[in-house]
């Protein structure tokens, strides 16, 4: 083997392990749920309905208004685009208290930045948003993963008790909760603002599919100037792919994000094109109800057919796999079916999202027959049991049936 075959072979074997990564990211795996092709997907919680014709010609026109002026920078500031969700928010925010960037990972990002870093850390009450601890091992902010009820509830008492014993430079409360999909009662939110030394970011990515009566952390920004919510366009607004995050909070939160924010972090385009789609709020929102109808449908279904279900105010359910079966399993099961779900990793759950009336029904005919396939399987193993016990062995094997 000559120099140059040796070289080539070096670089071929030569993999993530051989680089100088930093310790805190070795081992760890980037987020991300498979990009699979699925006659159904239902995995990553994003809006079903294509944006309406109106939004598409709107945005279209807005888009190509600005494409001359692509030889310069694009509003560092995004003032406009800022102007814009604050009318959206209301609860009397302007620019000053509104800040937007490249997702609401983005802009936790930033967060983090700004207010975690080496030597601090940032808590959160798993099962959460996956991204929340893969964000503070970004930026070299130490995680801890505080502890939910065995119901996935949080009490104020729990979460101020685990806040006072780790003191975190930013704590994560993510309501609608991301996976188990429920609220918090805003007194938890209030508590831990009270409790936490640092930032206490509100996750609220999930707001607008809340539950009738469920009011948003925007109502206590008056009160706590250490409190941020974070919201985004990708979900109600069905504007993942144009990708807009924002948050609100007091305008010193602000201040303090222009200080690690990249220049021009936000595109001319996507200025213009999250512009107009606000312009058009409401017709953007319109699919809101349906999802929520689908979401309600797919809680009573489950539920009716014995499936235990978090209470949900996003547009995803958290399901207990039937028979306390092992998740991955069911997951692919489901996926053979054509129906792609989200396996979080929590034993025994699986997390699907609020899709088209067609959708669900794809889903709930999926899910319902594996139960079916399950329960018929059980019982051909308890005769099989029995028949053993009563010395008539049977010859099917029980794993036939599925
Ligand atoms: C709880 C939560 N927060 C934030 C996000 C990120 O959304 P985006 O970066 O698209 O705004 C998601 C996406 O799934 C989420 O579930």
């Amino acid at each position: 083997m000559n120099g140059a075959e040796q070289s080539l072979d070096d670089q071929r074997s030569f993999g993530l392990a051989d680089l100088p990564l930093r310790e805190a990211l070795r081992g760890r795996s980037p987020y991300g749920a498979p990009q699979l092709s699925a006659a159904v997907r239902l995995n990553v919680n994003e809006n079903s309905y294509p944006l309406p014709d109106v939004v598409v010609d709107a945005v279209a026109k807005s888009v190509t208004g600005v494409l001359r002026e692509l030889n310069r920078y694009p509003d560092r500031d995004a003032i406009g685009l800022r102007e814009d969700l604050a009318a959206y928010l209301g609860h009397g925010l302007d620019a000053s208290g509104v800040w937007a960037a490249n997702g609401s990972n983005e802009v936790q990002q930033q967060l983090l930045q700004a207010f975690g870093g080496p030597e601090r850390t940032a808590l959160g009450f798993t099962p959460a948003y996956s991204m929340h601890p893969l964000l503070a091992a970004g930026t070299a902010t130490g995680w801890v993963g505080a502890r939910r009820d065995a119901g996935f509830g949080l009490s104020a008492h729990d979460a101020v008790a685990q806040v006072r014993e780790h003191q975190p430079a930013v704590v994560f409360l993510c309501s609608p909760n991301n996976p188990t999909g429920t609220a918090l009662p805003l007194e938890v939110v209030e508590a831990v603002a009270e409790a936490a030394p640092g930032i206490v970011v509100v996750d609220e990515a999930y707001a607008e599919f809340a539950r009738a009566g469920t009011p948003s952390a925007l109502t206590l920004l008056p009160r706590y100037p250490r409190l941020v919510v974070t919201r985004t366009m990708s979900k109600a607004f069905a504007f993942a792919g144009g990708r807009v995050g924002y948050l609100a909070a007091h305008p010193a939160v602000v201040d303090a994000i222009q200080l690690v924010r990249l220049p021009y972090h936000l595109s001319a385009l996507t200025q213009a094109a999250a512009r107009a789609a606000l312009a058009h709020a409401p017709a953007l929102l319109a699919t809101v109800e349906a999802v929520k109808g689908q979401r309600d449908r797919i809680v009573g279904e489950l539920r009716s057919a014995g499936i235990v279900t978090a209470d949900s105010d996003a547009n995803f359910v958290l399901f207990a796999v039937p028979g306390g079966g092992d998740q991955a399993a069911l997951w692919r099961r489901l996926l053979d079916r054509g129906v792609l779900v989200r396996d979080v990793g929590l034993p025994g759950w699986l997390r699907v999202t609020a899709g088209t009336p067609e959708e669900t029904t794809a889903f709930l005919d999926a899910v319902l027959a594996e139960t079916a396939e399950t329960a018929e399987a059980a019982e051909a193993a308890e005769t099989a049991g029995a028949d053993r016990v009563n010395g008539s062995a049977n010859t099917t094997s029980p794993g036939g049936v599925s």
